[in-house]
């Protein structure tokens, strides 16, 4: 998954990254799936461009679970259903710190979202601090828990753990400790509801066409979410294609 943030400046740019990807993801093996978060704005030429198959992620959803109504600068999980979005990203750690977004708001747009039918990514991750001090399982359990044990059993659940500290850093979390956390997370969720046994789990932070070998071969990484390496259309195939 290409999360491609508040980037580009241009609809243009936007428009030319797919049309790379495009030409680039023809014949991609099936159980392999390609999905660019574009911004708003951008979301419906991309949308329009786009081959079938890339799938496309918003990076945000209103917190109203209402289909249209008084809600200055939202836009609803039925907009973005009837667009042809397939994914939500909620849980962000930029949304968290940037918007503090707290665990009700996550709880309220993943309501949303599952109600119109739209899947979601749940991202969490621990910071510097919370990973130095060894607490970084704790916290992980936490946040998961704060969130999916309030919500009804979710379908179309993918979880995604991105440690805050390998965000756009450039670091990144080792092999070994990123599959340490995955499992870790899957036998919480598990925990949580049996059947999220298969549900998808993608690492993120920094992840690059150089590191990915690594990070794809651990047993409970399913995938990854990518944000500045998304922005390269070859980084980013390359990446798409270590997980053929
Ligand atoms: P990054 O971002 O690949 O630039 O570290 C990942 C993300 O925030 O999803």
């Amino acid at each position: 998954m290409g999360n491609w943030k508040l980037n580009p400046v241009t609809l243009a740019e936007a428009k030319a990254l797919t049309h790379i990807l495009n030409d680039k993801i023809q014949d991609i093996n099936d159980l392999l799936e390609v999905v660019i978060a574009p911004s708003f704005l951008h979301l419906s030429s991309v949308n329009d461009i786009k081959n079938t198959h890339i799938k496309l992620m918003a990076q945000d959803v209103s917190i109203q679970d209402k289909e249209s109504g008084a809600f200055t600068g939202d836009v609803s999980a039925a907009q973005l259903a009837s667009m042809g979005v397939d994914y939500i990203l909620v849980g962000h750690s930029e949304r968290r710190q940037y918007q503090q977004e707290n665990d009700q708001i996550l709880i309220d747009k993943i309501t949303a979202a599952t109600n119109q039918g739209l899947q979601v990514v749940l991202c969490v991750g621990e910071d510097a601090q919370q990973r130095q001090q060894q607490q970084h399982q704790q916290t992980i359990s936490q946040q998961l828990h704060n969130v999916l044990t309030q919500l009804p059993e979710i379908k179309q659940l993918t979880v995604a753990y991105e440690p805050v500290w390998a965000i756009g850093t450039g670091l990144t979390a080792e092999v070994a400790d990123i599959q340490a956390m995955h499992l870790h997370i899957r036998q919480q969720i598990t925990a949580i509801y049996p059947s999220y046994q298969h549900t998808s789990l993608l690492y993120g932070g920094s992840v690059k066409p150089e590191n990915v070998a690594g990070i794809a071969a651990c047993a409970d990484v399913d995938g990854v979410l990518v944000g500045g390496a998304s922005l390269k259309p070859e980084q980013f195939l390359d990446i798409v294609t270590s997980f053929r």
